[in-house]
């Protein structure tokens, strides 16, 4: 077996307008969907495209050599945007303490550090920042059905399958179903934000479970819309 290449010295650090073109090409290795112009140049600004509004952008670069071998893009998201229905049924709940989630658009790294726990410092500096907002109760994210590796790795890292949404992505004409997954932070696992169970729905963490798993249907909506198809395909995924 062909002995691993030693990983460099790492530092971390938000994307910068001149990464645009190192970002585009690792997304376009990476993923089965290819993003927009406008996409890429809203992202090395921490923009979403489109709206305009904030971006979580982390690369990890070899300290030595300033390559980027590692990146993640996430997005604050409002819980109230996400669609009335989202928190429409709990009444009482302290919205303030649990109103928004981080939602990860992407997550990669470098071929050839893989399995070298680049990936896992990414999503941990992720959620650091999740549960440093104010609001912020779950980080949650899609992953194509058929993506093995992602799917291990978010399961690792104490992310739970929520639920799986049928023709989530359109990839050179074909639907692809995706699964939810989502870590809900300890605020909401601690049970100190807690629904008005009465009714017996329980608590935050299991409401936002399944108000989660309905916003998604809602929220990448927007994302969506900044991505188009990959032509001729690709080794990538989602
Ligand atoms: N098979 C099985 N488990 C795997 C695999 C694999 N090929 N790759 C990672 N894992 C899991 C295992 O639990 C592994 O632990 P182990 O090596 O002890 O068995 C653990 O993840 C490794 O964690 P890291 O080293 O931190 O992860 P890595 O840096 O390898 O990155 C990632 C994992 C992000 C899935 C990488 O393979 C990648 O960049 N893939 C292409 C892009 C991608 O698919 N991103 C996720 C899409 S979903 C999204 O972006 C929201």
């Amino acid at each position: 077996m062909a002995a691993l290449e030693p990983l460099p010295p790492l530092q971390f650090r938000s994307m910068r307008v001149e990464d645009l073109e190192p970002i585009k090409a690792l997304h376009e290795e990476w993923f089965p969907v290819r993003y927009s112009a406008a996409f890429y140049d809203a992202a090395v600004r921490e923009r979403m495209v489109g709206t305009r509004e904030p971006l979580h952008t982390i690369v990890a670069e070899d300290a030595r050599t300033l390559e980027i071998v590692g990146l993640v893009t996430a997005q604050l998201t409002d819980a109230a945007t996400c669609g009335d229905e989202l928190f429409e049924p709990a009444r009482d709940f302290r919205a303030e303490e649990c109103s928004r989630v981080m939602y990860v658009l992407t997550l990669g790294s470098a071929t050839r550090y893989r399995r070298r726990g680049i990936a896992k410092e990414l999503l941990r500096r992720c959620v650091l920042r999740a549960e440093a907002e104010a609001g912020c109760g779950a980080v949650y994210l899609h992953v194509i059905t058929y993506n093995d590796a992602a799917i291990e790795f978010y399961e690792r890292n104490d992310f739970s399958r929520l639920r799986e949404i049928a023709d989530y992505y359109r990839i050179d004409g074909a639907s692809h179903a995706c699964y939810v997954y989502a870590l809900f932070l300890s605020r909401a696992r601690a049970g100190d934000v807690r629904l008005d169970d009465d009714d017996g729905r329980g608590d935050v963490a299991s409401y936002l479970a399944s108000a989660l798993a309905r916003a998604a249907l809602l929220v990448p909506a927007a994302w969506r819309t900044c991505i188009r198809p990959r032509r001729g395909g690709g080794a990538g995924r989602a």
